[in-house]
C-alpha cells in the first residue's frame, strides 16, 4: 500500500512546476487510497510509484494515454487523476500479457499488476513524478475498450471551445482541466475552514424563491400545483441572508450557485457560484478586515504570495476620473487627464461647445505611441464609437511641435500648456474624448486605456493589485425609465451624512457600498444594509417602487424588519472569477466543470430543449412560438 508522502517528496516532485500547481497535488499525494476503500485492489494511483518502491509489486488501473512499440516491447503511459506511470509489455517476460497489450489503444481503460523497476540509464523523466520506475507487466485486464476519442487528452492542442464543451467528459481528462478543478475544491475547503474559524455558519437558502432584485432577467420555474404561477430561481440569496441576521445567525456564509440570465461574456455565466457572506452588528471596516483576511489565506495557501494589507481604497468618484472604470486595473499608469481649462480657451467647437453644455474633455497620454500608424489609430477611434464616443481627437507630439488636425485650435500658450498638463514628450500621443456626459468620457478613455496597456505590453503579470472601490452613488437616475435606479439593490444603506440628500438631490448620496476589484476585475460587491422600515420605505418610494408594489415583491422582508433587525451588512465574491484569476485563465468557463456557451446553452446534454406536450400540460403552459423540428 501507498506510503504517505513526505513534505520533501511534494517538493521534489514539484520543483520547478508553478506553487499553485503543488497546491493542488498536496491533496492528492497526501490522500493513501486505502482511506478510501479497504478493498480496493489498485495498489497505488499512476502518480504515486517512485525509486523508493523498486522491486515492489504494483497494481494499476487507469486509462491508456499513449503506447509506443520499441524492438518488440511495447509501453504504455497510464493515466489517472494522480499522474501517468509508464508500463512495459516485454513478450519474453509474459506472451500472452504481450499478446493483450497489442490491443490496446488510447483511452482503454485497464488493469496492470507487475513489478516496479528501474528505467534504463538515459530513459528517466525528470519532469514526470513516476519518471524514475516503470512497472514491468506481468498480467493485464481490459476493463472497458474505447472509440477513437473525438479529441486528444492534451493540454498542448488546441481545439475549439465548442467541441470541446460538446465532450467535456473527455476535456475534464486533461491534466490542466484537471488542476483546475482539484484546485477549485480546495479553495473552496479553504474558503469553508477560514469562515468556520471566525464562528461563521453555512446555511443552504431556497433555490425555488421569489424573485430577487439584482437587475438581472430571472430564470423562471413555473409551478405545477398553482397554475400559472412561477418560482424563480435565485439571482443571490440577498433576502434570505438578510433574514437570516433577523433570525439572529450572526454571521453567515454560503458557497452557494446563483441564476441570472443576462448577457454573456467570458465572466459571466448564467449560473455562476457565490461566497456569500452576511454579518449583523458590524460596519464596512468589519467586511474589509474579514474578506481581506480571507484573501491573505488564499493567496499564501494556493499562490505563496503574501499579500498586504489593508488594501488601497478608492472613492467611487476617483477611480472613475482616474482610471474611467468602477473597476480600475492600478498595475499600470496612463491615468486619465482633465483637460478642461485648456479645451475650454480653445478654438475647437467640438471641445468649446460640450463644455458650454455642461460637459467634460480629457485626454490620455499614449507614451511613445506618435508611431502609430494611421491604421491604427483609426482602430482606435472604432474602439471608441464602440463605447458610444462622437469622436477621438489625437495629437502626435514630434520634434518639430504638435502634429494633428486640431493643433491649429490651438494657440503656442495652449500648446505649451497642454504639454505640460499632460507631461508629453517627443513621441508621445495625446487622445482626447469630449461629451456632454462626463461618465461617457471617462468610459471611453477608461476602456480605451486598457486597450493601450495591453498593445503597449504595460501590465506586469506577476502583480496582484487589491483595492476596495468605496462611496459608490446610491442611485442613478434612468433616461429611458425616467426613474431612480439603485446601483447595487434598493436595501444598501445610503451614508448617514448623506440622508438629507435623498429629499433634495438624490442622484449625489453615497451608499454604503463597496466592491472589492483585483487587477481590473470586480471580485466582489456588497454593502451596509437599511435594517429600518421607515428608511427602507423611503427608497422605495426614490426608486419609484409604490407601497402595493412594494408588499408584494418584498412584503416578508418587510414585515420581518418590524420583529426587531439587528443592523447588519455583508458581501458577494464571484468564485469563478477569483478561480480563473488564481489559476490564470482568462474564461471563468475553464475552472467550472460543466459550463454553459456564451449562448447559454449546453452543448454536451443540448439543454435547454423542448419537453413534451404532457409536461406543458400539466404546468398549464400554451406555447407561443412555432416549433422547429429537431
Ligand atoms: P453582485 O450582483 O455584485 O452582488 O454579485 C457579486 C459577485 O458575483 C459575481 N458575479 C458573476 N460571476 C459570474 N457570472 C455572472 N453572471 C455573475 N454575476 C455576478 C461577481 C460579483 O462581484 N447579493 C449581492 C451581494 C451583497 O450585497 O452582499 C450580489 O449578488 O464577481
Ligand atoms: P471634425 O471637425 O468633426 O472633423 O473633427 C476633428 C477631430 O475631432 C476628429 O479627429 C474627430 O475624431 C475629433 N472629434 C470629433 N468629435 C469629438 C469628440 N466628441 N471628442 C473628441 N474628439 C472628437
Amino acid at each position: 500500500m501507498t506510503e504517505k508522502i513526505s513534505k520533501e517528496d511534494i517538493r521534489l516532485i514539484a520543483d520547478g512546476v508553478d506553487h499553485c500547481l503543488q497546491f493542488a497535488m498536496q491533496q492528492t499525494l497526501y490522500t493513501p487510497l486505502e482511506t478510501l476503500a479497504a478493498t480496493m485492489k489498485r495498489t497505488h494511483t499512476c502518480g504515486a510509484l517512485t525509486d523508493k518502491d523498486i522491486d515492489n509489486n504494483a497494481t494499476l488501473q487507469g486509462w491508456v494515454h499513449a503506447r509506443r512499440d520499441h524492438g518488440g516491447v511495447i509501453f504504455i503511459d497510464l493515466r489517472d487523476r494522480y499522474g501517468l506511470t509508464q508500463v512495459a509489455f516485454n513478450p519474453k517476460h509474459s506472451e500472452s500479457t504481450y499478446k493483450i497489450a497489442e490491443e490496446l489503444r488510447r483511452e482503454f481503460v485497464i488493469e496492470v499488476e507487475g513489478t516496479v523497476r528501474h528505467r534504463p540509464d538515459g530513459l528517466e523523466n525528470p519532469k514526470l513524478a513516476t519518471g524514475k520506475i516503470e512497472v514491468f507487466a506481468e498480467k493485464l485486464i481490459i476493463l472497458n475498450r474505447a472509440d477513437t476519442p473525438p479529441m486528444e487528452v492534451d493540454d498542448r492542442i488546441e481545439i475549439n471551445e465548442d467541441h470541446r464543451l460538446a465532450y467535456r467528459y473527455i476535456d475534464l481528462r486533461k491534466p490542466g482541466m484537471q488542476a483546475n478543478l482539484i484546485i477549485r475544491h480546495r479553495v473552496a475547503k479553504l474558503v469553508r475552514d477560514y469562515f468556520d474559524s471566525n464562528k461563521f455558519l453555512e446555511i443552504e437558502t431556497p433555490i425555488l424563491c421569489k424573485s430577487t432584485p439584482e437587475g438581472a432577467r430571472d430564470y423562471l420555474v413555473p409551478s405545477r400545483v398553482h397554475a400559472g404561477k412561477f418560482f424563480a430561481l435565485p439571482q443571490s440569496p440577498q433576502l434570505f441572508k438578510q433574514l437570516l441576521m433577523v433570525a439572529g445567525f450572526d454571521r453567515y456564509c454560503q458557497i452557494v450557485r446563483c441564476f441570472r440570465d443576462e448577457d454573456l461574456r467570458a465572466d459571466r455565466q448564467p449560473e455562476f457560484t457565490q461566497i456569500d457572506i452576511e454579518m449583523s452588528f458590524i460596519n464596512e471596516e468589519d467586511i474589509y478586515h474579514t474578506m481581506e483576511g480571507l484573501m491573505q489565506a488564499i493567496w499564501k495557501e494556493v499562490k505563496g504570495v503574501d499579500i498586504t494589507t489593508p488594501f488601497l481604497r478608492v472613492p467611487y468618484d476617483e477611480a472613475m476620473d482616474a482610471y474611467g472604470s468602477d473597476k480600475p486595473d492600478t498595475r499600470f499608469g496612463l491615468k486619465l487627464i482633465d483637460v478642461f481649462d485648456i479645451a475650454r480657451e480653445s478654438d475647437f467647437k467640438v471641445f468649446t461647445g460640450v463644455l458650454e453644455s455642461g460637459g467634460s474633455v480629457k485626454c490620455i497620454n499614449a507614451k511613445g505611441c506618435a508611431k502609430f500608424s494611421r491604421k491604427e489609430i483609426d482602430e482606435l477611434i472604432a474602439l471608441s464609437q464602440t463605447y458610444g464616443a462622437k469622436g477621438l481627437a489625437w495629437i502626435k507630439i514630434r520634434e518639430t511641435g504638435m502634429e494633428s488636425s486640431i493643433v491649429k485650435f490651438l494657440s503656442e500658450e495652449l500648446q505649451k500648456r497642454l504639454r505640460e498638463a499632460t507631461a508629453a514628450q517627443e513621441g508621445d500621443l495625446l487622445l482626447f474624448v469630449a461629451d456632454r456626459k462626463r461618465h461617457l468620457v471617462n468610459t471611453v478613455l477608461g476602456q480605451l486605456r486598457l486597450e493601450l496597456a495591453k498593445r503597449l505590453k504595460l501590465i506586469d503579470g506577476s502583480k496582484w493589485n487589491f483595492l476596495w472601490v468605496t462611496d459608490f452613488p446610491l442611485v442613478e437616475y434612468d433616461e429611458n425609465e425616467q426613474r431612480h435606479l439603485a446601483i447595487h439593490h434598493p436595501f444598501t444603506s445610503p451614508k448617514d451624512a448623506d440622508l438629507p440628500l435623498l429629499d433634495t438631490d438624490p442622484a449625489k448620496a453615497r451608499a454604503k457600498a463597496y466592491d472589492m476589484v483585483l487587477n481590473g476585475v470586480e471580485l466582489g460587491g456588497g454593502s451596509i444594509r437599511i435594517h429600518k422600515s421607515d428608511v427602507q420605505q423611503k427608497i422605495f418610494s426614490l426608486l419609484g417602487i409604490g407601497e402595493e408594489e412594494a408588499r408584494a415583491k418584498f412584503g416578508f422582508l418587510l414585515e420581518a424588519f418590524r420583529y426587531g433587525a439587528p443592523p447588519h451588512g455583508g458581501i458577494a465574491f464571484g468564485f469563478d472569477r477569483l478561480m480563473a484569476l488564481l489559476t490564470g485563465n482568462e474564461s471563468i468557463r475553464e475552472v467550472i466543470a460543466f459550463p454553459k456557451t456564451k449562448s447559454a446553452e449546453s452543448l454536451m446534454d443540448k439543454s435547454p430543449s423542448t419537453v413534451d406536450d404532457r409536461q406543458l400540460k400539466e404546468l398549464h403552459i400554451k406555447l407561443d412560438v412555432v416549433r422547429k423540428k429537431e
